[in-house]
């Protein structure tokens, strides 16, 4: 492992005024995202897609990386370049989802797991060899009638810092995220403790492993109200729920947060970064984004696979791009 490699990196990644896109959606997630507004799915749906989101002039000044799906890594731009090659033309890092997605938890069906461990070492020099520097693994934390469960917050918790100590074995950046999903009518306060319990697990289990905190970035959760919830908490409120959160769970040797999106509405997840910039000062990480969603959707319902409508789109990634981009130092508005 080497440390400074991996600091680098990491600083690199949540630079100023920059965030990541996660442009990994597994086949079947981007299946039912293309299905929902009409674009037939597909290795060339996806390849173009990814060629007009890749592509959007300027992206580079609010960009520091974008989280891949492998087969992205393997496809090229109508110009022949291999698209992780246009994102590094634009300075940006390419990255790469890892896992291999969840299934039931075993013996407790409403919660998930994730896989993919086996093979990760062989697969993680081939990843680094076309030109990826960091990874991600996502981890899915469900809040139910007496869930989430101990067996199933340590299980991911174990996996997550696994996969962030190979990582650092071959000098790629581990994306830690654990999610506390937004799904269901809980409260703020119980995706609070949901989300300081799985974080606590996961840094106890980082540390187990002897992961290096200078050398990860944590991908989380906002702390917010559940999306059927009665009392939608505002936006200062799951600011500081959020910040209060980390602080106590999230050491300061770690450079920086970028959060997820989690399914909030675009505006939503900017104005909610935004929040927690401006109104803290001297936190001890980076307080970034790693959107899909709140990134894509207006390109993507723009887009509609029409060569006609790419224009169109890129400017709405760029505006998405750039209200995030300012959101890094709380100077956002619409
Ligand atoms: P959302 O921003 O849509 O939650 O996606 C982030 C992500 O990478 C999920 O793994």
């Amino acid at each position: 492992m080497n440390v400074q490699t991996l600091e680098g990196t990491a600083r690199e990644l949540v630079a100023p005024g920059q965030g990541i896109l996660a442009a990994d959606e597994s086949m079947g997630t981007i299946g039912k995202r293309f299905e929902a507004v009409g674009i037939e799915t597909g290795e060339e749906s996806r390849r173009a897609y990814r060629e007009m989101l890749f592509t959007t002039e300027g992206i580079g000044e609010f960009l520091s990386g974008v989280i891949l799906f492998e087969e992205t890594l393997n496809q090229e731009a109508s110009d022949g370049r291999p698209l992780p090659q246009v994102l590094l033309d634009h300075g940006i890092i390419p990255g790469i989802k890892v896992d291999k997605s969840t299934v039931s938890m075993p013996l407790s069906p409403d919660e998930k797991f994730t896989q993919g461990l086996d093979g990760l070492g062989e697969r993680l020099p081939e990843y680094r060899e076309m030109g990826a520097r960091f990874t991600k693994w996502r981890a899915v934390i469900t809040i139910g009638d007496g869930i989430p469960s101990r067996g199933c917050i340590e299980a991911n918790a174990r996996s997550l810092a696994l996969y962030a100590a190979f990582c650092q074995d071959h000098d790629l950046v581990p994306i830690v995220e654990p999610e506390v999903l937004i799904d269901g009518d809980h409260s703020i306060e119980q995706c609070y403790e949901a989300t300081e319990w799985t974080l606590h697990a996961t840094f106890q289990a980082l540390y187990e492993q002897n992961v290096e905190f200078s050398g990860m970035l944590l991908k989380p959760n906002m702390v917010i109200s559940g999306k059927e919830a009665e009392r939608q908490a505002g936006v200062e409120e799951v600011a500081r729920a959020t910040v209060e959160c980390l602080r106590r769970c999230v050491p300061a040797a770690v450079p920086g947060i970028v959060f997820l999106s989690g399914g909030q509405s675009t505006t939503q997840a900017t104005a909610h970064l935004n929040a927690m910039n401006s109104m803290y000062d001297g936190l001890p990480w980076e307080l970034s984004f790693s959107y899909a969603r709140a990134l894509q959707e207006p390109p993507m319902e723009i887009w509609k696979g029409q060569t006609g409508n790419v224009e169109e789109a890129q400017k709405a990634f760029y505006h998405r791009l750039k209200m995030n981009g300012a959101a890094r130092s709380g100077s956002y508005s619409e």
